[in-house]
């Protein structure tokens, strides 16, 4: 098990070593490594089990410092970064060269982004090179909120968390970055689209794609639990499960169902709110996943705000065929 504390001066010592940390952001929890040593990145992506083609996020203290590690930021981006910075929003920008090619994956853009966690905010102001981190998770599983979450499956290969506590968000940044004039969305995530859009003007969303070669990270199956993860009509799964006797845990965004024990059952947020239902969701997840049952039911969201965010991860965890 790793050791799980607020001691910055031991992140930073393990990080300088070349070693990994896991930290927390606003978002998810990140598996850290200095970005500028392509060691470290290595051992990020054999730790998590990574494809080397899925290109890694750098985590910056500031805009002004981001500067140092691309040739260019486009006004609407400049805009949208001094705006949401720092918090969930992910820049891809054209690199210098002094990001190694392992953290791009051999792309021309770099994806930067300043995270929105005291703790982490102060670490990467002691350390002179950013942090390249993806969430904190064995590929393709679910993306930890919480130190327990990193440490129960990550626990054995890295010595320090960064214990931040619960993060406040609870789903990935949005990845934003042009192609041409056009203001393109990659992953939607934390930072709603129509926050961006009231700052920029229309944007196009591109992250349905399943094969997108600019984000690979974007797998179609992603951010799956183990257990078959079922979403549809609840009313029809739970009657069809229950005729056919099959144990089944219920995830839903506001609803309770008097006839499911208590504990085979989440409601996201009880009052309806989709920031809430964000912030709950992979915790949610995870404690189904564990529960001795068969099958996880689950419903989408309304399709508004932060809704499209969590439906586009609950359609990720899904079991396919
Ligand atoms: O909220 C977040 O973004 C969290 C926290 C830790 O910052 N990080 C995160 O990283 O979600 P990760 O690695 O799990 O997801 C990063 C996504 C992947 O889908 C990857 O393909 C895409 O960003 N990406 C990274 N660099 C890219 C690049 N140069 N071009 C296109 N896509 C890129
Ligand atoms: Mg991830």
């Amino acid at each position: 098990m790793a050791e799980i504390g607020q001691d910055i001066s031991q992140a930073k010592r393990v990080l300088d070593a070349a070693k990994l940390v896991s930290i927390p952001t606003e978002t998810v929890y990140g598996l850290a490594g200095n970005a500028l040593n392509p060691v470290a990145v290595a051992s990020i992506f054999e730790t998590k089990n990574r494809p080397s083609f899925d290109p890694l996020i750098i985590h910056v203290p500031s805009l002004k410092e981001a500067v140092n590690y691309v040739t260019d930021i486009p006004s609407p981006l400049r805009k949208l970064a001094g705006q949401f910075w720092p918090g969930p929003l992910t820049l891809l920008l054209p690199r210098k060269e002094t990001i190694p090619d392992i953290v791009t994956s051999g792309l021309d853009r770099v994806a930067v982004r300043v995270p929105d966690h005291p703790l982490t905010l102060e670490l990467l102001s002691k350390i002179d090179y950013p942090l390249a981190a993806p969430s904190a998770n064995p590929f393709g599983y679910i993306s930890p909120t919480s130190p327990k979450h990193v440490d129960a499956q990550l626990g054995d290969k890295i010595s320090y968390i960064l214990d931040g506590g619960k993060c406040l968000v609870g789903l990935e940044s949005t990845i934003v970055g042009m192609e041409g004039d056009e203001i393109v969305v990659y992953r939607l995530g934390g930072l709603d689209i129509s926050d961006i859009e009231a700052l920029v003007g229309k944007v196009k969303v591109k992250s349905h794609s399943s094969s997108n070669p600019q984000a690979p990270g974007l797998l179609e199956s992603h951010y799956a639990p183990t257990k078959p993860f079922l979403i549809g009509d609840l009313a029809t799964l739970l009657l069809d499960h229950k005729k056919k006797g099959i144990d089944f845990a219920v995830l839903s965004l506001d609803k309770k169902f008097d006839s499911i024990p208590s504990g085979y059952q989440i409601a996201l947020s009880p009052g309806s709110d989709l920031k809430e239902a964000a912030t709950n969701l992979f915790a949610a997840m995870r404690t189904l996943d564990e529960s001795n049952v068969q099958v996880i039911l689950a419903e989408m969201m309304p399709e508004e705000g932060l809704g499209k965010a969590i439906n586009d991860r609950l359609k990720r965890a899904a079991t396919k065929g």
